[in-house]
């Protein structure tokens, strides 16, 4: 509660591999958020065994994931860069504030609903209990903004649901013990959706390998999968989600990537047929990838030296994490540690 700069925390699940959606509609715009904030980035990867992972494939994709992140942008100096599981407050966080959360609120989630219906022989009390824990992650460092998807807000609610509440029972208006967050959802146009299925978000465990593009894939597969992209039997290229989502999202990553506006992007290729745009969107994308990719391979490559990013990241979380936990503690009559 002592921080000074307003703080940001958000976190993506290791589960699947980054895409290009999760870059543009993420991890970029959580770069420049460090010079007023104080960033907090994790890896999930206690929310990612709530689906079964094999465990040699969740740890190399841990490593990958922290490079990536650093390859993006994420300066470790100026962000803490850490692995949830590595903080033990967050668990225990979430234990108390399971004792503080409704079986009806966790029924009604969507999410829970959809994973469920995904994985019925696996509808595991951790499934469930998901939104909790992803409120004790928040919670623990005083967040004000939380950067996530539209597909977050249910859970986002919940959780300020969750911090009113337990500031209603053991906090006092001059001292609450919880900071209650806001989300921090991109605007309509900002998001990037399958190539596929341009109605759905791009997702990293999607259907089908050419639904999206992944940060490491190579050139060639980048430009083939824009070129197989779903578009509409037309040649007008306009921005409007309804009639035409395939050719909009074509147009939000072609903006994304090279900064140019949606004006001048239907003054370039209107007319002119939907091959024109995909070249360019193809280029943009491998262009946007290419620094990416070379950064993240000297990255990969020194193993410790990312392991001491997640160890530093994981000591700077904790002191923040720890202290709250204290404070929830103390709030709760347990005895001090
Ligand atoms: N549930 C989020 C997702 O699937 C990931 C997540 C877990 C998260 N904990 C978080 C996001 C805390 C923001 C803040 O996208």
């Amino acid at each position: 509660m002592t921080a000074t700069r307003p703080v940001v925390l958000s976190g993506i699940q290791p589960s699947g591999r980054l895409t290009l959606g999760n870059y543009l509609g993420a991890i970029k715009n959580w770069v420049p958020l460090s010079a007023t904030h104080d960033c907090y980035y994790m890896l999930v990867d206690l929310h990612a065994i709530t689906v079964r992972q094999e465990p040699a494939v969740l740890r190399d994709r841990c490593l990958e994931f922290i490079a990536l992140y650093i390859a993006c942008g994420l300066d470790p100096a100026r962000n803490v860069l850490f692995v949830q599981s590595h903080v033990a407050a967050h668990a225990r966080l979430a234990w108390v504030l399971n004792c503080y959360t409704q079986m009806g609120e966790l029924n009604r989630m969507t999410q829970f609903k959809d994973k469920s219906a995904k994985n019925v022989d696996n509808i595991n009390a951790g499934l469930f209990d998901y939104p909790v824990l992803m409120a004790a992650d928040i919670l623990l460092y005083d967040a004000t903004g939380v950067p996530v998807g539209d597909d977050q807000k249910q859970h986002l609610e919940l959780t300020r649901d969750v911090a009113i509440r337990f500031n209603n029972a053991h906090g006092s208006k001059q001292a609450p013990v919880f900071v209650v967050p806001e989300p921090m959802i991109p605007p309509v146009g900002a998001r990037i959706m399958g190539l596929q299925e341009p109605t759905a978000k791009m997702s990293k465990s999607g259907f089908a390998e050419t639904d999206a593009i992944y940060l490491l894939d190579p050139p060639d597969s980048i430009t083939r999968k824009v070129k197989r992209a779903v578009t509409d039997l037309g040649t007008e290229v306009r921005f409007d989600l309804k009639e035409k989502p395939g050719v909009s999202n074509l147009m939000s990553i072609l903006s994304a990537t090279t900064g140019e506006s949606f004006d001048s992007i239907v003054e370039r290729f209107n007319g002119q047929g939907y091959g024109k745009l995909k070249a360019a969107v193809a280029d943009a994308v491998v262009e946007c990838l290419k620094p990416v990719q070379a950064h993240y391979a000297e990255l990969r490559a020194d193993e410790a030296g990312l392991i001491a990013v997640l160890r530093d990241g994981a000591r700077r979380a904790s002191t923040v994490a720890d202290a709250t936990l204290q404070r929830v503690h103390a709030a709760l009559g347990f005895i001090p540690e």
